[in-house]
């Protein structure tokens, strides 16, 4: 799937490491995926594994002071056409395709809304700004953005501040604002995680809508696997900061080939896997820590964690081998065994 020519956006090669008194943090290395137009692809990985600093080093919004550096391409394909390399793309170019081509959404969406505007106010202005509307028709279109994530009392909450709202209806909010300027590709990092279950699956319902009714594409942040299973159609493993397996949302679940998306897997309650599939005998928790960026093991970085691992796993890390259908790639040594 790294492959793909009709892709809307297609990362290759993507690194970010990051200066520190200690060394140098590779956060993110050789990184490859592609999101296709109108389809979701899920960056999945436990805590620390890379997936935030990708979609930030994607977006051009990593703090200006960590001194970065940043390597790979990252091509988009723009509403006229044009492929950029969001990688170097000069900043101003960056900004415009910014919360217009491309929008973003957060955990916690007050740190991304301004306390002390309305949300009418908030949604208005991104509005004037990308889409060049006046005052009456920005706060006009802000109110259907509003009743288009179905906010009850659209006209009243408009005029309301982000603290007056529940973190449900906050959610909510930022995807109004991420959508007002209808994005070719909205970036999800956990957008659900702070939020109680209920509420979790309504927004999941709700942004499930949006994507069919606009054909946007999603790159979905998430460490639930559950919400993969049901969310997207490819899938991309990370761990400490590598793509360790992708493949389309059915065969991967059906038949994970990576240690590590198998030990993810088996940490999954039976309820939250495919129909269908069979449960596992029990569930286990992957032994273990993720190795700290500074001083990864020089072979496979998953290797002190794997019940497979031999002598050979700890001499280099494996490279990402395509299998025969070519949609699917896992960086294992074992793979050429099951392929
Ligand atoms: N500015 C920085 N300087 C140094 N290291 C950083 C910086 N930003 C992130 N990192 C490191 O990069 C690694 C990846 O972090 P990242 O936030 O992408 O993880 P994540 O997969 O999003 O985790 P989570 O599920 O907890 O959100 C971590 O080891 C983190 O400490
Ligand atoms: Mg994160």
């Amino acid at each position: 799937m790294s492959s793909s020519n009709n892709a809307l956006l297609s990362v290759q090669g993507l690194g970010t490491a990051f200066p520190t008194h200690d060394g140098l943090v590779r956060a993110v290395a050789d990184v490859s995926f592609s999101v296709l137009p109108g389809r979701t692809t899920a960056l999945v990985g436990e805590s620390g594994s890379g997936k935030s600093v990708t979609s930030l080093t994607l977006m051009g919004l990593l703090p200006k002071d960590c001194g970065a550096q940043i390597t790979g391409r990252a091509d988009f394909v723009c509403r006229d056409s044009r492929r950029v390399d969001l990688l170097s793309l000069p900043a101003r170019q960056a900004r415009a395709l910014r919360g217009n081509e491309i929008a973003m959404i957060f955990q916690e969406p007050m740190t991304s809304l301004n306390p002390v505007l309305t949300i009418g106010e908030q949604i208005a202005e991104s509005l004037r700004l990308h889409k060049g509307l006046d005052r009456a028709a920005a706060l006009a279109a802000s109110k259907r953005m509003l009743e288009l994530v179905e906010i009850p009392a659209a006209g009243q909450r408009l005029h309301e501040y982000p603290h007056q709202l529940s973190g449900g209806m906050r959610q909510r909010v930022m995807i109004a604002l991420a959508m007002a300027c209808e994005p070719r590709l909205l970036i999800a990092d956990e957008p659900t995680t702070a939020l109680d279950v209920t509420i979790q699956a309504q927004i999941l319902a709700l942004m499930g809508r949006l994507q069919r009714e606009t054909g946007m594409s999603m790159l979905f942040i998430t460490h639930n696997l559950g919400v993969v299973a049901h969310h997207a159609d490819e899938v991309v493993v990370m761990y400490a900061g590598r793509v360790v397996e992708s493949a389309p949302v059915r065969p991967l679940f059906a038949a994970p080939q990576h240690p590590y998306t198998q030990g993810l897997l088996n940490c999954l309650p039976a309820k939250a896997r495919k129909p269908g599939e069979p449960r596992p005998k029990r569930l286990f928790a992957i032994r273990g820590q993720v190795a700290s960026p500074l001083a990864p093991p020089p072979g496979c970085a998953f290797e002190p964690r794997c019940d497979s691992a031999e002598a050979r796993c700890r001499e280099s890390m494996p490279a990402l081998l395509a299998q025969a259908s070519s949609e699917r790639q896992t960086r294992c040594i074992h793979v050429e065994e099951w392929d």
